[in-house]
């Protein structure tokens, strides 16, 4: 029934800050070397062991907090724990930025942001679950300013800034968004629930980790959170449903009235920022860059028991650029210029034909992209109307499923042999102008496969834990499964240097009372 999403207007001149978002996981027990596991990620961001996310830039330096176990195999004692980059891809580990061990978060520091007030501050809020396990929000402050990496922070001794009242139910009150600065000089901040909701919708589950922020219409440029630019659309995302969904609106900052183009789940506009595994994802606009980055936490999708063989259990996404298309209709996405740093060799052909039914390979890879040219689309099915649902549809027309134009694309984590793969592919179903379809940019890194598809308007994430495909017998093909022929105008493929992530020092443990 009716969730309502809730709006918060804090009437203090303090400000507020945001995060993060949720997740815990498990991490402990350790029974292989991390050099000896095949599915640790080698540029994808991960903590030595668990996991979960927040970032910031602030003085020419990227922050990541995230959600932390620092001593067991399964959920709890949740810390903030706090990496820094320059570049953002390679990190340094730093000390616990805040731990449970306050009457007002002693039962675990969720979710939350940071925001950068306008004398250039930062500040966390987050959620803290107190005595009680009632979920409130907290401020913390960096103990000193001066410090580019922020290695300490204070919690503020106002805490809890909010509890919550008004028949809000204490165990669903959580996951603060950045703040914003209204015209009247208040900030506004997004919680989980409130009586007077900024949006509400019936037709979706409960609501975490809410972010909410403008894009610029025209611009290429990202835009900060507390811009009161009139040429922005803004972006409403909540996790529910094990993804995270959007919708765009426009937003009014002298009544705080948000009127949305669609709303979430509606038929043909099921809006996500990713297809596949993606969840509980900030955004943070990157001051130095003027880009607004995207971050998402990438579960596993073995089983919990692996996850303890493992000792750590997820990772982030490859930092992604996201701006409005040019449409207004929707997001792109893109990975981060700095991950071309890190590619190494490559591999490229053009013009290639792939006749229909064939396999090309095999490629060793890490990284690619690739472009297919099509002259025969008039060849291609047509669309059937009842095809309303391009899920549904995807998950029962598979690769092995033969059509005219396509199934065509990549065989990634593929065995010599074939017997291992996993297929990422197109099928053309409705004709077009363009001939050119450039499909996947894929960010492959042992355990994880990130697409990004038409040109980042369609992104697909997925964790795959190969037995064959591993290491240097991880091979990539080329495969057309229709039965007209399609050419490969392009194919560009990099193996990927693997990032530094490092300790500055032993992590911390909280102290427990
Ligand atoms: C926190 O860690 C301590 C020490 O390992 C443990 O005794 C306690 O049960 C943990 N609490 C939770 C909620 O996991
Ligand atoms: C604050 O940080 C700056 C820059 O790292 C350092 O020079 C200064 O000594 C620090 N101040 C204190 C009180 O630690
Ligand atoms: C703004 O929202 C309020 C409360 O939901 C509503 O009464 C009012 O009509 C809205 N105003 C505009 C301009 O949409
Ligand atoms: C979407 O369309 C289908 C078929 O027309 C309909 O049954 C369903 O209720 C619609 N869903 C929404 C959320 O409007
Ligand atoms: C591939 O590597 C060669 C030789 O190092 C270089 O000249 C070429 O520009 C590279 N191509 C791409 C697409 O990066
Ligand atoms: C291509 O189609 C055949 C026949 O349906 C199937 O056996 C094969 O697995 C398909 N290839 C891929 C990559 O799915
Ligand atoms: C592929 O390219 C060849 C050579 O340019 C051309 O003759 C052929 O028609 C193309 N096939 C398709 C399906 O575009």
């Amino acid at each position: 029934m009716a969730d309502l999403k809730l709006k918060v207007t804090l009437k203090i001149s303090v400000l507020l800050v945001t995060g993060f978002c949720f997740l815990l996981f498990g991490n402990g027990v350790q029974s292989l070397s991390m050099e000896q596991q095949p599915y640790r990620t080698g540029y994808h961001f991960q903590p030595p062991k668990n996991w979960i996310n927040g970032p910031m830039y602030y003085k020419g330096v990227y922050h990541l907090f995230y959600q932390y176990n620092p001593y067991a195999a399964v959920w709890g004692n949740i810390s903030w724990a706090h990496s820094i980059s320059y570049d953002l891809v390679n990190w340094i580990h730093l000390d616990n930025a805040l731990s449970p061990d306050d009457p007002f978060d002693i039962n675990g520091c969720w979710s939350g942001s940071t925001t950068v007030l306008p004398d250039g501050k930062p500040v966390i809020l987050y959620t803290g679950s107190d005595t009680m396990n009632r979920q409130v929000q907290n401020l913390a402050e960096p103990k000193n300013v001066s410090d580019p990496l922020l290695r300490e922070w204070v919690k503020s001794a106002h805490n809890p800034l909010m509890t919550p009242v008004d028949g809000i139910d204490p165990k669903s009150f959580r996951d603060p968004t950045t703040a914003w600065l209204g015209p009247d000089g208040l900030w506004r901040v997004l919680d989980s629930r409130s009586k007077e909701p900024l949006h509400s919708s019936t037709r979706t589950g409960m609501w975490e980790c809410p972010d909410f922020y403008p894009v610029s219409i025209d611009g290429k440029d990202g835009v900060d959170t507390s811009s009161l630019d009139k040429s922005t659309k803004h972006v409403l995302k909540v996790s529910f449903n094990d993804c995270d969904h959007y919708v765009l609106g426009n937003y009014m900052p002298v009544t705080d009235n948000f009127s949305v183009d669609s709303d979430f789940l509606e038929n043909g506009s099921d809006l996500r920022y990713d297809y596949g595994k993606f969840y509980a994802s900030k955004t943070f606009f990157d001051s130095g860059k003027k880009r607004r980055i995207l971050w998402g936490w990438i579960p596993e999708s073995d089983s919990t028991t692996d996850d303890i063989e493992k000792g750590w259990s997820g990772l982030q996404s490859i930092p992604r650029s996201i701006l409005l298309s040019k449409t207004g209709k929707q997001l792109i996405q893109w990975p981060v210029e700095e991950i071309e740093m890190q590619r190494a060799e490559n591999v490229s052909f053009k013009n290639k034909e792939l006749k229909g039914g064939s396999v090309l390979g095999s490629l060793r890879h890490y990284s690619f992209s690739v472009s297919f040219d099509l002259s025969n689309l008039k060849e291609a099915e047509l669309m059937d109307p009842s095809w309303i649902d391009p899920q549904l549809l995807c998950s029962q027309k598979t690769a092995s499923v033969r059509g005219n134009v396509g199934p065509f694309g990549i065989l990634a984590f593929a065995s010599n042999d074939l017997t291992e793969q996993t297929a990422i592919f197109l099928r053309v179903l409705v004709i077009r102008a363009d001939r050119c379809i450039r499909i996947p940019e894929l960010q492959i890194d042992h355990s994880i496969v990130e697409s990004f598809g038409g040109e980042g308007r369609a992104c697909i994430t997925a964790r795959v834990y190969p037995k064959l495909a591993i290491d240097n017998q991880a091979y990539l093909y080329a495969f057309n499964n229709g039965t007209f022929d399609v050419n490969i105008s392009t194919l560009n493929a990099w193996s990927m240097k693997k990032a530094q992530i490092v300790s500055s020092t032993k992590r911390r443990k909280p102290h427990l009372n």
